[in-house]
């Protein structure tokens, strides 16, 4: 039987935080010790382009995800890890699959409905600042799934949907020319967790409230002191449940390191303290992926070496499907 699929992407947007990681790196890189399974792990470029339009930006954001991924002991012997725009095949199967998309399910995606709608709220015209490529976003997305004949597609809450679209695309493909494409299922963990920001608010760039993954040990400790905290005094029982400072350390300790850390908040621990611990509890575990971030960092030739051999493992993937694709289709050869 052939190996369960497993492929995801990672849009080149921004420094890596510790909410990545959490979410989605850290379960990435053990899903992909697992034996019986073959992951795709890719840079999603091509998707950074509808947001990230700074051509040296974009650039940074790609060597520096693909080096934490690798420095957070991705290997890339088993996964096959690539970056998306080195995959010609992709672009041309997202046209494939334009054409069998209907425009009413685009309408309905919420990326590009939640723009209209801040559009009306501002007084703009629907279409304001919308271009193609978030309208098309889904579909490209399909393209991204479909190619590697993925079965299972780890997302947050908020891809669901775009992966339900990738089926609904394969499903109407395969009833019109046959069947070719796996239709795929999103997997959300709900043992993932959810990491807080410094306000309190889920982590996200959006809110300026992230963690980076890789700060230097001070200014590590400076973003840890800078998480809120209410107002209660060293000596007064705290609630692990409500405070930031607790649910951080809940994602990087052992259950040991928990239910010590939850007798503590019982007795009273001083923010202070709990602070002081929970930046050495991260400093102990980031200590060794950053020393190797910052070599990867310094040699920019051997991150795009391994992108270059990912990138032609994946191709032997992409082409044959896609040829036979073209064939399914009637892109052929006038004189066979
Ligand atoms: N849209 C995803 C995100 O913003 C990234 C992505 C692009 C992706 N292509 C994908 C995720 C294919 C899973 C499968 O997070």
């Amino acid at each position: 039987m052939r190996q369960q699929r497993v492929l995801t992407g990672i849009t080149t947007t921004g420094t890596p935080h510790l909410g990545n990681y959490v979410g989605a790196i850290r379960p990435a890189i053990e899903a992909s010790r697992e034996p019986d399974v073959q992951c795709f792990y890719f840079l999603a470029d091509l998707h950074s382009l509808i947001k990230n339009q700074d051509p040296e930006l974009l650039r940074r954001s790609t060597r520096e995800i693909a080096a934490t991924w690798l420095a957070c002991g991705l290997d890339t012997s088993r996964a096959v890890f690539y970056r998306q725009s080195d995959i010609p095949e992709i672009t041309e199967l997202s046209w494939l699959l334009s054409c069998m998309t209907a425009k009413g399910l685009m309408n309905r995606a919420h990326a590009y409905k939640a723009a209209v709608q801040s559009n009306q709220e501002a007084g703009q015209d629907d279409d304001f600042g919308i271009t193609m490529g978030l309208y098309g976003y889904p579909v490209l997305m399909a393209a991204d799934i479909l190619m590697f004949g993925a079965d299972r597609v780890p997302v947050g809450r908020d891809q669901i949907q775009h992966v339900e679209m990738a089926r609904d695309i394969a499903q109407r493909f395969n009833h019109h020319y046959g069947d070719h494409l796996v239709l795929p299922t999103a997997v959300v963990d709900d043992e993932v967790a959810v990491l807080a920001g410094l306000d309190g608010r889920k982590m996200s760039k959006s809110y300026g409230n992230t963690i980076p993954l890789f700060l230097p040990e001070k200014q590590l400790q400076k973003h840890v002191n800078r998480i809120k905290t209410n107002l209660q005094e060293p000596g007064e029982p705290k609630n692990p449940d409500e405070s930031t400072v607790f649910q951080v350390w809940q994602a990087f300790a052992n259950p040991g390191q928990r239910e010590e850390m939850r007798r503590e908040f019982a007795a009273g621990i001083a923010w202070g303290e709990a602070k002081r611990r929970l930046f050495e509890l991260l400093n102990e575990q980031l200590r060794e992926p950053r020393a190797h971030y910052e070599e990867l960092m310094a040699q920019p030739a051997l991150i795009e070496r391994l992108l270059q051999e990912g990138a032609e493992r994946a191709r032997s993937y992409s082409r044959p499907l896609l040829a036979r694709l073209r064939e399914a289709v009637g892109l052929r050869r006038v004189d066979a």
